[in-house]
């Protein structure tokens, strides 16, 4: 029997699952470890923890005496997230990650050097803080002695790839997301690495996802538990892995994550663009096409947060349990999940999180349902834009771990009033990244027979159209918070020392 691994290296862990070709698990491991923020809004981690989970979790799945049938692996990645190295590869800072939100004067630095239209046409997409080309301009800035010393540029799973087989390269999808790339022509743009003073040397060489990008060498085989030869695929950003992952492959065709951060994509066959700059536009993990995405920066990252630090020791399910019992409104409490500064659809890094209307007859479960309902409303925000950009999918499939919540994927279905469908497989991007694996070992002939192969479709939650409608009056609510508090933020800034 063949088999295929994805290794997706995450905010929070890192997750590697060993498939058959039929898409079900063998075996799974994660490993977790810190994001560290040294200061608001700052968000960091170490290479090296990744690294270290990597290797943990694939002596794991290998262990299980299967390892000689592994014939392709796929990387999935956290995306934007900066690593640089020195001549010798060492890692010459923290990576600065996705939700980083220190990078609001090199953004506006970016459209000044290459102007705000010509951005749009080359990348797609206006310059953001989340995105790299500005966290390396940042660096520039404040640590000109690590941007003297640096030699390569990597995203985090391209970093795992470098220690897997040795090869600096990295994929399309992933790639699309630094802002160094022309998204329409999938290739880097000497016309931006010029215009920002970025050697385009230091960058990886960019493959459609599912070409092969390396072999597993022998130190990597030593250090795993795999055996070496193996090929890895050029695999995708965690978004765009996950996409294929259930399934998504075809225009029209969307799905909802909610892990540390909250996604709302949809596959199309060209590059659409949203000229307000809301939802990104992306080169999808299929070759020549594209897709459309909605971010919120703190998604599960709410809820965590919100257990970790308020709630105490009651598992998901506990909270779910408690939650169903408040009614829809969190009995008049609002929550802006802002935590992380946000992306669409405001495009504020400035932002911070709010409860809104705390009574003293609320208690934590009323924080956390409404939490799950800020969330949610976030996301209701991107589907709005695609909907307004004529980008209108018959449903919603959904991954990541907040999926594993039935109160929660009921919720979606009502605040999207749309059909919101699980998938057999929970495992999203690290079954996008197997199938990638899988189309460079030449088990798949293609990504969407992959797809094919791999993906099922399992539950159908559909919305209620009484609870749908009493969502819509918090929702309107929702929406009139943030504009009524953009300039609060502008003071809160300040009192945080301007970051
Ligand atoms: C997408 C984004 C996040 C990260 C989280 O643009 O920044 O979804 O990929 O893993």
């Amino acid at each position: 029997m063949k088999a295929l691994i994805g290794i997706d290296i995450g905010t929070s862990c890192t997750k590697s699952v060993l498939f058959d070709t039929n898409g079900s698990v063998i075996a799974a491991a994660s490993y977790e470890y810190p994001m560290h923020q040294p200061q608001n809004g700052f968000a960091e981690a170490d290479p090296a923890d990744w690294w270290r989970a990597v290797c943990i979790t694939l002596r794991q799945v290998t262990e299980t005496g299967r390892g000689s049938e592994i014939v392709g692996i796929g990387l999935s990645g956290q995306m934007h997230s900066l690593v640089m190295l020195d001549e010798k590869d060492r890692v010459l800072r923290p990576a600065i990650l996705w939700c980083d939100q220190r990078t609001a004067d090199e953004c506006a630095e970016i459209e000044a050097l290459v102007g705000k239209e010509r951005l749009i046409d080359i990348m797609a997409n206006p310059a953001l803080t989340g995105f790299t080309a500005s966290k390396l301009m940042w660096v520039k800035k404040h640590e000109p002695e690590i941007f003297r010393k640096c030699k390569h540029v990597l995203l985090a799973k391209d970093y795992i790839r470098l220690m897997l087989t040795g090869e600096y390269a990295t994929d399309v999808s992933d790639a699309s997301g630094m802002q160094l790339l022309d998204v329409k022509k999938r290739c880097w743009s000497r016309e931006v690495c010029d215009l920002l003073g970025i050697p385009m040397h230091w960058l990886a060489s960019v493959r459609e996802s599912c070409e092969i990008s390396g072999y597993i060498h022998a130190r990597a085989a030593s250090e795993t538990g795999l055996s070496a030869g193996i090929p890895v695929a050029a695999g995708g950003g965690d978004n765009a892995c996950a996409a294929i992952g259930t399934g998504v492959c075809r225009d029209g065709e969307a799905f909802t994550t909610i892990g540390t951060s909250g996604v709302v994509f949809a596959h199309t066959k060209s590059p659409i663009i949203d000229p307000k700059g809301r939802i990104h536009t992306f080169c999808a993990a299929v070759p020549q096409e594209w897709h459309v995405m909605g971010v919120t920066q703190a998604a599960g990252l709410s809820l965590s947060w919100l257990r970790n630090h308020f709630i105490g020791n009651d598992s998901y399910a506990e909270i779910d349990r408690q939650c169903e019992q408040i009614p829809i409104g969190s009995e008049a409490l609002l929550y802006l999940p802002y935590l992380m500064g946000e992306r669409t659809p405001i495009l504020d890094p400035d932002v911070r999180g709010v409860f809104f209307g705390l009574s003293a007859v609320h208690t934590k479960y009323h924080a956390a349902r409404a939490v799950m309902e800020g969330v949610s409303f976030s996301l209701r925000n991107a589907l709005d834009i695609l909907r307004e950009l004529e980008i209108a999918p018959d449903n919603m499939r959904i991954c990541g771990g907040g999926s594993k919540s039935v109160f929660w994927k009921a919720m979606l279905a009502d605040v999207y009033r749309m059909p919101v469908i699980t998938m057999h497989s929970d495992e999203g991007a690290a079954l996008g990244a197997a199938i990638l694996g899988g189309c460079a070992a030449g088990v798949y002939t293609s990504v969407s027979e992959g797809c094919k192969r791999a993906t099922a479709q399992k539950v159908c939650v559909v919305p209620n159209a009484e609870r749908a409608a009493a969502y819509e009056k918090s929702y309107a609510l929702y929406n009139q918070l943030y504009p009524c508090l953009k300039e609060c933020f502008q003071e809160l800034k300040k009192m945080r020392g301007g970051i």
